[in-house]
């Protein structure tokens, strides 16, 4: 049980249908953006998806590089990176390949885990690994940027959560009107969320089309974080609650953490 799972967006029209229902997300830019200025340096972004943070970034002039397993998310990066001006393009180097076994010709001063990276992988010895890799790939100083889902009531409740209404959106690929549905279940001894997102295709005929689609992410709560990156080595500069900066308390939804390689 448990480990990485690289193939996660491998299907074309999963990347897209993220890309449709993520790409108003814009929470954590500002942050993220103030971290990547401070780097004054290379930046990598693990699990990139396609390109919500890295490509942002690459219009503000830094240089990154978004590793990226799944190659539906890849072949969408590519796609949307080839209609950016000429300097985006310059500053965004897209590699695709799982973290464990990647190399890279550079040491970074900034490397991101953005929107719950560390949650999809499900085995405390290949996040330790996976820790360490980044500290490797760091600049003495250089920071990592950990942001993951609070292990709030709402999701530990434990025991099989009913299918709930989440929102509509347009996905501009097929042409047709999404609503997401969702439901999870928590596995308390392994602390996993099996959550299940169900899509309903509005088709133009007036009938549905639905497709599901399972994920187990990786609970984890506020001193574990802390215990894995004390064990490979950083230090923890910043622990938050919010992308404001807020400290964590029994309220908040994210678990934002910067660590920094002595
Ligand atoms: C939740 S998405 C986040 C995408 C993007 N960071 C964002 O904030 O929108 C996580 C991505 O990580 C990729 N991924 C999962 N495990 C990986 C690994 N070991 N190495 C590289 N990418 C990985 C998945 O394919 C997926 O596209």
């Amino acid at each position: 049980m448990g480990g990485i799972v690289t193939n996660l967006y491998d299907d074309i029209d999963d990347a897209w249908r993220y890309e449709c229902d993520y790409s108003s997300y814009k929470d954590d830019l500002p942050l993220i953006l103030e971290l990547s200025e401070e780097a004054q340096g290379p930046v990598l972004e693990l699990g990139a998806g396609t390109g919500r943070v890295a490509i942002p970034l690459a219009r503000r002039g830094i240089r990154v590089t978004a590793l990226e397993s799944s190659s539906g998310m890849t072949d969408l990066l590519e796609k949307k990176l080839a209609s950016e001006d000429p300097n985006a393009r310059k500053n965004l180097k897209i590699i695709k390949g799982n973290m464990s076994t990647a190399h890279f010709d550079t040491r970074f001063s900034l490397i991101i885990l953005s929107f719950n990276f560390l949650q999809l992988i499900t085995s405390r010895r290949e996040r330790i690994e996976l820790l360490r890799q980044c500290r490797h790939s760091l600049v003495n100083r250089g920071r990592l940027y950990i942001e993951v889902a609070f292990p709030h009531e709402d999701y530990i409740c434990g025991g099989r959560v009913k299918r709930k209404y989440i929102k509509t959106f347009y996905d501009r690929n097929r042409r047709q009107w999404v609503v997401l549905f969702q439901s999870h279940e928590y596995l308390a001894p392994v602390q996993e969320l099996v959550m299940e997102y169900l899509f309903l295709y509005l088709r133009n005929d007036g009938t549905t089309e639905s497709n599901s689609k399972f994920v187990t992410l990786s609970v984890i709560f506020p001193l574990e974080l802390e215990g894995l990156l004390i064990e490979t080595g950083f230090n923890i500069e910043n622990n938050w609650g919010s992308f404001d900066k807020q400290p964590l308390n029994t309220q908040s939804r994210r678990i934002i953490v910067v660590a920094s390689k002595p």
